[in-house]
């Protein structure tokens, strides 16, 4: 039963998670999606219903059972996502929000009711220009919302793989600063790294400190742990 392994450093708490990927459909058939497993948000959520906590995961297009304890909200895109996780919120008694899911930045700007042919009309050879518009920053909007209060605690992923203008660490402090949330949970990704395995290596940073925790490389199990090893303490 949610929140059962009561004596816990997190009973008698409510976190939401986020876990997996969306999917933002073009047409009946097809979507744009991202490699996420959802493994490291399960993880998380199912460590947490461990240390007592009530866990809502909102989860998106993963295929894991659902850990015990865990109360899942399934959802299919970004807007779907935001609404679970803001719903959830908004009832009041939420004290962590952990954004696992790697939501989709952007979204098809028109949905084709029906699907996409290869000749489209525009003499046979030519191909499609596919629009897109942006989609709402879930954890922004979780920052925003929260105002000056001080709960509910939140934490941010970033995977990045690095690029021209710094290595993983600058640019994790980068959002960091930008996203404003408690906690960023930064991990390298590459398509041999992170996604669909079940070990990574993450680090963990602060606002307010340049002290950076890694972790790893450890499992996902492991990495959930020293998450909420890190949090409990911070919780107001
Ligand atoms: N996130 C979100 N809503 C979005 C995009 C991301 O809530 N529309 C959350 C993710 O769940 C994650 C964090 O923001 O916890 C960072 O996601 P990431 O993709 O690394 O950062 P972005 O701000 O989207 O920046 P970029 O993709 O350009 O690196
Ligand atoms: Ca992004």
């Amino acid at each position: 039963a949610p929140g059962s392994g009561t004596g816990g450093d997190l009973a008698g708490r409510h976190v939401v998670v986020s876990a997996g990927g969306t999917r933002e459909p073009l047409d009946p058939v097809r979507f744009l999606g991202n490699r996420s497993s959802g493994k490291q948000g399960y993880a998380v959520a199912a460590d947490a219903a461990r240390r007592g906590a009530r866990v809502t995961l909102v989860s998106a297009n993963v295929a894991l059972a659902v850990p015990d304890g865990c109360e899942v909200v399934a959802v299919g895109t970004a807007l779907e996502l935001q609404q679970a996780v803001t719903a959830a919120v908004a009832a009041g008694d939420v004290d962590a929000v952990v954004m696992a899911a790697a939501v989709a930045d952007f979204r098809p700007a028109r949905y084709a009711e029906a699907k996409i042919k290869k000749s489209h009309g525009q003499g046979d050879e030519s191909a499609p220009t596919i629009e897109l518009v942006r989609n709402p920053d879930v954890l922004a909007g979780l920052v925003r919302d929260r105002g000056q209060h001080d709960r509910p605690y939140i934490v941010g992923f970033a995977a990045e793989t690095g690029d021209g203008t710094g290595d993983v660490l600058d640019l994790a402090r980068a959002k960091l600063a930008r996203k404003g949330c408690d906690l960023l949970v930064a991990n390298e990704v590459g398509t041999d790294k992170t996604f669909g395995e079940d070990t990574s290596t993450v680090h963990l940073l602060r606002p307010g400190t340049e002290e950076t925790v890694t972790v790893g490389p450890v499992t996902k199990t492991a990495v959930a742990e020293a998450i909420w090893d890190t949090v409990v303490p911070q919780l107001p």
